[in-house]
């Protein structure tokens, strides 16, 4: 390509990146600031000790939710659909959920609300103590935006962007600098294993890498929870387990909360509990 349509493109893609990270739709945000606590604490300097007895306090009830008497209810062509009913359930800060139950049982919805992309008809949701269900559009978009990263089963990247572009759009709206942006992005790429494919478009990779891609846009802005609906759906077996692996890895050395949906029972074998959902009521799997 020659230099000038190359740098036209670049500023056609800047553009496109600030509007992807300002508007509603795009990617949770990433949460400036310390690492989480499951790492190790910094060394023995006066400003990291402070640093990591802010961490040991707030972390533990970071990631976790209480759910009471949640019902989620559409309205539907006159009819009332009951997508969840009176759920109660409590999700400690560092679990991994696998939430499998049939078609139509529920799944997306609770992972919405989970997700505060949604609030519930009826009951209350807390998360690290703050009762989602209760809050304004901007504090719910502000929790979402630092604290809750997402991955889709179709991965849900923007075409015209970059891989690495891609990943920064998570750190638009938390106000990162350009630079930084770019290098916590190059960072969370490296950490799936993606250093090297920045420069490709979402067209110019397989699957599983698209997804690495999508799973680095989830962490980049190190949350405390991370939420997967069916992301290994689309995959060959094989990419599965890489995929499965990759979030495991970052599951364990990031202390998240990690909740994964799937209908593939290999995959749910891999959590620490399981809960099932059938006609929008949750049960947890012995
Ligand atoms: N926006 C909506 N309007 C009306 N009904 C909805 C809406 N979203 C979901 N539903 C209904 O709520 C119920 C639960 O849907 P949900 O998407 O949570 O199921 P799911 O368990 O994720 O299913 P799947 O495994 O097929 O993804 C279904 O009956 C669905 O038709
Ligand atoms: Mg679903």
């Amino acid at each position: 390509m020659a230099r000038g349509a190359a740098a036209a493109r670049r500023g056609a893609a800047q553009r496109r990146l600030n509007r992807a990270g300002a508007g509603p739709r795009c990617p949770p945000g990433p949460r400036a600031g310390p690492p989480p606590a499951a790492r190790p604490p910094p060394g023995p300097a006066r400003a990291s000790i402070s640093t990591a007895t802010v961490e040991t306090v707030e972390r533990p009830t970071k990631g976790a939710y209480t759910l009471a008497g949640v019902g989620r209810a559409y309205q539907q062509k006159g009819r009332t659909v009951h997508a969840l009913s009176k759920v109660d359930l409590e999700i400690r800060s560092g679990d991994m959920v696998a939430v499998q139950g049939p078609t139509g049982g529920g799944k997306s919805t609770l992972l919405q609300l989970l997700g505060a992309l949604d609030r519930p008809s009826t009951g209350t949701i807390a998360l690290g103590g703050e009762l989602l269900s209760q809050l304004g559009d901007a504090r719910l978009g502000a929790i979402r935006g630092r604290e809750i990263g997402f991955v889709f089963q179709h991965f849900n990247l923007i075409p015209t962007l970059t891989a690495l572009e891609n990943v920064e759009t998570a750190l638009v709206p938390l106000g990162v600098s350009a630079e930084e942006r770019r290098s916590r992005a190059s960072e969370a790429l490296e950490s799936v294993g993606l250093g090297e494919r920045g420069g490709h478009l979402p067209s110019e990779l397989s699957g599983g890498q698209q997804q690495r891609v999508a799973i680095a846009r989830a962490i980049v802005k190190r949350p405390a929870v991370l939420l997967a609906d069916e992301p290994t759906g689309n995959l060959d077996e094989e990419t599965r387990d890489e995929i499965m692996n990759l979030l495991e890895g970052l599951w364990r050395d990031q202390g998240l909360t990690l909740v994964i949906v799937t209908h593939d029972s290999a995959v749910a074998r891999r959590a620490q509990r399981r809960l099932h959902i059938k006609q929008g009521s949750v049960r947890e799997v012995a």
